[in-house]
């Protein structure tokens, strides 16, 4: 476990002990089939210095949209807005991996503003890597990217920001057109040079059998526990919603802390009681 000092000329956290060298690409690759992957989402930079002794990559997801900003899913999610995130995660961050989700509109259109779009990511943030949703329709664009300088992760099963074309956020793979065609989307964009691929939301036995199936390691989310790695949203897995889906499991309580120094707060600044003198000045 690492503590950090913050550098207030740079804003650049200082571990302590210096960490060991920030996780790459190929190193995430090399982990297929070995000691499973561990992955959070990350927006912000205290919360980037607090996962990052732990995770060996930190995803800065595109459920920003819903989490830190309130918004209805992920399709308002703007570019700027993973730039500016991102940039923040890279700054609380030493040893994990960082990657940036693509957000929906900035790379759907063609492999070229896939790569301007990718491009300017890594260069706004000092992220080594950004993921995409979709499958064979995103192969194209994916070996594009890859054979380009920029590392990707894919993300198939259920893909939020197709949540109008799937019709909402239900589990992908209940019968066997479903369960094929995940398979297929896999396959394509890891044949497509994927360093890892996301599979979230489908039955346990097609994450299962992909994970068999591909050459880059799977990280699942609502998926199975054979899969390469985990990931989950940081917010849902620390206990700050009341309603998460059930593929989350609470490790804190979150909610409840802030919710009890907000009422402790509360009622010593009502009684007078805050600040003591240990919280004021005197002249000496
Ligand atoms: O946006 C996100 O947080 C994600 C993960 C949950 C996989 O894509």
């Amino acid at each position: 476990m690492s503590t950090y000092t913050i550098d207030t000329a740079t804003s650049r956290a200082t571990p302590q002990p210096a960490p060991m060298k920030r996780l790459t690409a190929p190193a995430i690759l090399a982990r297929k089939g070995k000691e499973p992957i561990v992955a959070l989402t990350a927006y912000t930079m205290r919360t980037a210095q607090l996962l990052d002794p732990h995770c060996d990559f930190l995803l800065v997801g595109d459920s920003l949209g819903q989490v830190i900003y309130g918004l209805p899913s992920t399709i308002p999610v703007s570019l700027e807005m993973m730039c500016a995130h991102g940039a923040a995660v890279v700054r609380g961050s030493w040893h994990a991996l960082v990657c940036v989700d693509m957000p929906f509109g900035s790379y759907e259109e063609s492999p070229a503003q896939a790569f301007r779009n990718a491009a300017r990511v890594l260069k706004e943030t000092g992220a080594a890597a950004v993921k995409l949703e979709g499958g064979e329709a995103m192969a194209e664009t994916v070996a594009f990217l890859v054979r380009r300088g920029i590392p990707v992760i894919g993300h198939v099963g259920l893909t939020p920001q197709a949540v109008n074309t799937l019709g909402g956020y239900r589990a992908r793979g209940r019968d066997d057109a479903e369960a094929a065609k995940v398979m297929a989307d896999a396959k394509a964009v890891a044949d497509a040079g994927c360093f890892a691929l996301v599979i979230e939301g489908v039955m346990e036995e097609i994450a299962a059998d992909v994970t068999r199936a591909v050459a880059c390691p799977t990280i699942g989310i609502g998926a199975s526990a054979q899969c390469d790695g985990q990931i989950l949203v940081t917010e849902d897995m620390m206990g700050m919603f009341e309603r998460t889906p059930r593929f989350v499991k609470r490790y804190g309580d979150l909610a409840g802390e802030i919710g009890k120094a907000a009422e402790a707060y509360a009622a010593e600044v009502k009684a007078r009681t805050f600040p003591t003198e240990d919280q004021i000045y005197r002249p000496k």
